[in-house]
């Protein structure tokens, strides 16, 4: 009752008294336009005061605008009062921790130079969408539909769709990965496979070992959970087997990260020799290995390259995160990891307790494709589509730029080494202001590495923009080595 907290006084009139509480009212918040009042009966029993001064009062604020009375249903509040506000304010950088401070310095979304319309863009590494046949989407969506309906919206489970989960192990088994003692928990996407892992298994000071160079985000997460990144250089074969025993003499890694398959940013595969013998090293040292298996799709071979996975049979020293984003539907953020049980229970549990599950409905619309065979065909048509476009870039790569180096093999991109250490980030300036964007190197080394060298994305670039892109390119190159008096050829 609004009038509970009103004291009658014997000064003022009882009317004025009741408009008074009832204008105070609104305005405090307290009464909301709409809500209704007490009727002039109940208003007198409650207060012990006559009828006719809440008549007065009511029939006053009624002439002033404040009430109004509905015929048969009793009278309300006819005015918007005034919204309280106590403002509060806090410093909020000031309370950010290490890992949010990483990942907010770290983002290169929001540090690198912005793509404009207009322009042409190498920075991207992500599939074509234009290739992604959206017919067959549609009807693998409407067949989950069909079979799950309401299953699909209401809470899952945290290991993932079972369909899907049972879909994956085929998909593993036919890439010669064993399910004997293992499981798999889909994840959104690498990204979240990778940082469950991390969070779940690593502290603050252990050590990782990884190709040098590798992927931003992975970098960025490491260094976020505090774990201090050991890379191990690379030829065009994958990991520098000297290099690495070198680094095994001088850290106990608590685990190596690996990216087998186009490595980004070089796009180098590693070869099959190379890759039983890193794993045996690896195992000889016990350091656990967590196997990057993204991209593999794209791999032209005739003769498939096994993941390190397949490698270990039933054993358990390989945790394999796969992800199709760079071939289909990033957007779903679907990925999976595939490792021993007892990790997997434990992972499951982490991820409950961070997202719950990934969305059902994603999944299993992601399952119904898959299992529709589109999947097949669409492989079969971006394989020849990207080996057409890296040819190109590769002919062009060599008519204009003067580089010490290429890697890449196919899959969505390649890395360029400049000669006479001509900056990336200074070519980067002029070729932006000529419309052009790439990555430049030193994105992807934790130490003061890569400064000379760039990664090409190609996989979105139209033949025409790859062709005047890579001349402007090679252009600014010349000038910057004009202006640093450096001398060269191309095919030098
Ligand atoms: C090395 C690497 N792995 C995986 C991914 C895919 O990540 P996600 O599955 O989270 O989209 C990317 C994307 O750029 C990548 O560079």
């Amino acid at each position: 009752m609004i009038f509970s907290t009103l004291k009658i006084n014997d000064s003022d009139p009882i009317y004025i008294q009741l408009e008074r509480h009832i204008i105070g009212g609104i305005k405090k918040g307290d009464l909301k336009k709409d809500s209704k009042l007490p009727s002039t009966r109940e208003v007198s029993k409650y207060l012990k005061i006559s009828r006719n001064s809440v008549i007065s009062a009511y029939e006053n604020l009624e002439s002033k605008g404040y009430i109004l009375t509905k015929r048969g249903k009793g009278t309300f509040i006819a005015v918007e009062g005034e919204k309280q506000v106590y403002e509060y304010n806090v410093e909020w950088d000031n309370l950010v921790n290490k890992y949010g401070k990483v990942l907010r310095d770290k983002d290169i979304i929001k540090s690198e130079p912005k793509f404009r319309r207009g322009m042409i863009s190498f920075k991207s590494i992500a599939p074509e969408g234009e290739l992604f046949n959206l017919e067959d989407f549609k009807r693998a969506l409407m067949d989950s539909w069909t079979y799950e309906e309401v299953h699909l919206l209401n809470y899952g489970y945290a290991k993932g769709y079972q369909p899907l989960i049972d879909y994956l192990f085929e998909y593993m088994r036919e890439k010669g990965v064993s399910k004997e003692n293992k499981d798999i928990l889909i994840t959104n996407g690498f990204t979240e496979g990778f940082d469950i892992i991390l969070a779940s298994l690593t502290s603050p000071g252990d050590v990782i070992l990884c190709e040098e160079p590798t992927n931003n985000t992975a970098l960025k997460v490491m260094e976020a959970y505090g774990l201090k990144v050991v890379g191990v250089s690379m030829d065009k074969d994958g990991m520098v087997i000297e290099d690495l025993k070198k680094t095994l003499q001088l850290y106990t890694p608590k685990l190596a990260y690996l990216i087998p398959s186009y490595n980004n940013p070089t796009g180098i595969v590693m070869n099959s020799e190379r890759r039983k013998e890193i794993y045996k090293i690896f195992r000889e040292h016990s350091v656990p290995i967590i196997e990057n298996g993204f991209n593999e799709e794209l791999l032209y071979s005739s003769s498939p390259l096994e993941p390190l996975a397949a490698l270990s049979g039933r054993g358990n020293g390989v945790v394999y995160i796969g992800s199709l984003s760079k071939v289909l539907f990033p957007g779903l953020r679907i990925g999976w990891i595939m490792g021993d049980k007892k990790l997997i229970d434990i992972l499951e549990s982490v991820k409950r307790g961070r997202t719950i599950h990934s969305s059902f409905l994603d999944q299993s619309a992601f399952y119904y494709y898959l299992k529709s065979g589109a999947f097949t065909r669409y492989i079969k048509n971006i394989r020849k589509y990207y080996r057409s476009k890296y040819n190109l870039i590769m002919e062009m790569v060599n008519k204009h730029i003067l580089y010490e180096y290429v890697t890449g093999e196919g899959g969505l991109y390649v890395f360029i080494k400049l000669k006479n250490n001509i900056s990336s980030r200074e070519l980067l300036n002029l070729c932006y202001e000529d419309g052009v964007l790439f990555m430049p190197g030193d994105l992807f080394y934790n130490n003061a590495k890569g400064e000379s060298s760039l990664r090409l994305g190609f996989g979105r670039v139209s033949d025409d923009d790859i062709r005047i892109g890579i001349e402007i390119i090679g252009k600014n190159i010349e000038r910057l080595m004009k202006q640093k008096g450096y001398e060269g050829e191309l095919g030098d």
